[in-house]
């Protein structure tokens, strides 16, 4: 899975950048914790559900668990000058016994809002339904609006499972 998944347009400091949807591997570990260090607290703290500091730890548990075909990180990926910036990353990981892949997903700040988020949503999805899964689900806290709006965008429904705190999310996959 080494293949892009989407090639798209996106704006950037420098102008129009081509924005590059692929499979995260074993050499993105310190571009990916780059990343998320660069990620506003606010961000950071929405896609893990609290504060978090380690996050070469993180990365590497990204890219780690590459071998198992229900365990995979997307990286959104614009290139400049030859040099690759992450600007999005969404990490899925198949549970077989609820059956069903569970995501978590972030756009880096300055990149929200140019339909990033909803095009690694898509590359997931198709990504989850190639590998036979039916069903990916999603747990977000009731507050955070911008990631409510881009599942129900994406299709995702609330399953009523939730509690003050938190929503629940699912989608059935088409194949
Ligand atoms: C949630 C997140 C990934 C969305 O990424 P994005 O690239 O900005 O989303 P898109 O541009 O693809 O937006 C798609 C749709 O989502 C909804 N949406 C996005 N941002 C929104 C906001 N701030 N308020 C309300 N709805 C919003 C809209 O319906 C939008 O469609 P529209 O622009 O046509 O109205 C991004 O806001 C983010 O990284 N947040 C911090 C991390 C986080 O909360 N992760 C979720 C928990 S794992």
């Amino acid at each position: 899975m080494s293949q892009p998944l989407l090639d798209a347009i996106v704006e950037s400091a420098e102008g129009n950048a081509t924005l590059r949807i692929r499979p995260a591997s074993a050499s993105d570990v310190e571009i990916l914790s780059i990343y998320f260090t660069s990620l506003s607290t606010t961000s950071r703290n929405k896609r893990f559900m609290g504060a978090r500091a380690d996050f070469a730890m993180i990365a590497a548990e990204c890219v780690a668990k590459t071998s198992n075909p229900g365990h995979f990180t997307l990286l959104a990926e614009i290139r400049h000058e030859g040099q690759g910036t992450i600007i999005g990353e969404t990490r899925y990981a198949y549970d077989a016994a609820a059956r069903h892949g569970d995501f978590a997903i972030s756009v880096a700040d300055g990149f929200q809002r140019q339909g990033v988020g909803l095009q690694m949503m898509t590359a997931m999805e198709r990504h989850a339904s190639d590998l036979g899964h039916e069903m990916i689900a999603a747990e977000t806290a009731r507050v955070n609006a911008e990631m409510r709006g881009l599942a129900k965008k994406a299709g995702f429904e609330d399953t009523g499972l939730g509690d003050w705190q938190s929503v629940h999310l699912a989608k059935r996959l088409s194949r």
